[in-house]
C-alpha cells in the first residue's frame, strides 16, 4: 500500500493552469485539489467554480475542492454543478456542519470536512457518519510552500483508530515529511508546493517511494 498523492495546483504558475493540470495527469496523478479560497475565512483570494468546470473540461481529472471560505453553504451547488467531485468544507466555518455533510452528498459528491491545526480532532466525532472524508490540515490554511506541524499527524491517528473513512494530510508535505505522514497511517496526502520544484517525474518518483507504507 501507499499514500495517495493528490496534487495542489495552488504554487503552480497560475498563467496556465489548463498546461498544469494536463502535466500532472500525464504524470499518472488522477485527482487535482484546487485550494478555494475568498479572502474571508484565509487572508489571500484564488480560484472559482469556473476554473474548476473549465479545467474539467478542457483537461478532465477528478477534482476535490478544498473550500476556505466563510460561507461554504453559498457555494456547494456552484461546485457541484463545475463538476467538482469531492467537496470539503471547514469545520471552522459551518455551525451546520453536519447538515452541510448531508446536502453534498444530496448533491451526489464525496463530502469531506476539514480541521485547522487548532481544532481539536475530537471535534469531529459527530461526523463519522456523515463524512466522506477527513481533510488533517497540517499547516495553518492560506498558503502554500509553509513547514508542516507535524503534531498535528497525531489527529490522523486518533481517527484511523476509529473510523475506516478516510483521512487526509493537508500542507509541508514533501520528500523529507512523506514517510511520517506514511507511518501516520494516512490514506491520502496533498501535494503542492514540492511537486513544482524540479522534474515533475523525479520528484514523483521520490515522493511514492516515501509513501509506501508496510
Ligand atoms: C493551504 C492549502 C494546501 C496547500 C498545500 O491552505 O490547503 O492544500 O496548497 O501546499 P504545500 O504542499 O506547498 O504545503
Ligand atoms: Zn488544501
Amino acid at each position: 500500500m501507499a499514500v495517495k498523492i493528490v496534487p495542489s495546483i495552488l504554487s503552480a504558475d497560475q498563467s496556465d493552469l489548463g498546461a498544469v493540470v494536463r502535466r500532472l495527469l500525464t504524470a499518472g496523478l488522477d485527482t487535482i485539489h484546487l485550494d478555494v479560497m475568498d479572502g474571508n475565512f484565509v487572508p489571500p483570494i484564488t480560484f472559482g467554480a469556473k476554473l474548476l468546470a473549465d479545467l474539467k473540461s478542457a483537461v478532465g481529472g477528478v477534482y476535490d475542492a478544498h473550500l476556505m471560505v466563510a460561507r461554504p453553504g453559498e457555494q456547494l451547488e456552484l461546485f457541484a454543478e463545475a463538476g467538482a467531485d469531492w467537496i470539503t468544507v471547514h469545520q471552522e466555518a459551518a455551525p451546520h456542519v453536519h447538515r452541510l455533510l448531508d446536502r453534498i452528498k444530496t448533491l451526489g459528491k464525496k463530502a469531506g470536512v476539514s480541521i485547522n491545526p487548532g481544532t481539536p480532532v475530537v471535534q469531529l466525532e459527530t461526523l463519522f457518519d456523515v463524512a466522506d472524508l477527513f481533510l488533517i490540515m497540517t499547516v495553518n490554511p492560506g498558503w502554500g510552500g509553509q513547514g508542516m506541524i507535524e503534531s498535528c499527524l497525531d489527529k490522523v491517528r486518533w481517527l484511523k483508530e476509529r473510523v475506516d473513512t478516510p483521512v487526509m494530510v493537508d500542507g509541508g508535505v514533501n520528500e523529507g515529511t512523506m514517510a511520517r505522514v506514511a507511518a501516520s497511517g494516512a490514506d491520502l496526502a496533498v501535494v503542492g508546493s514540492a511537486l513544482f520544484q524540479g522534474d515533475l517525474g523525479a520528484i514523483l518518483a521520490r515522493l511514492q517511494e516515501e509513501a509506501q507504507t508496510s
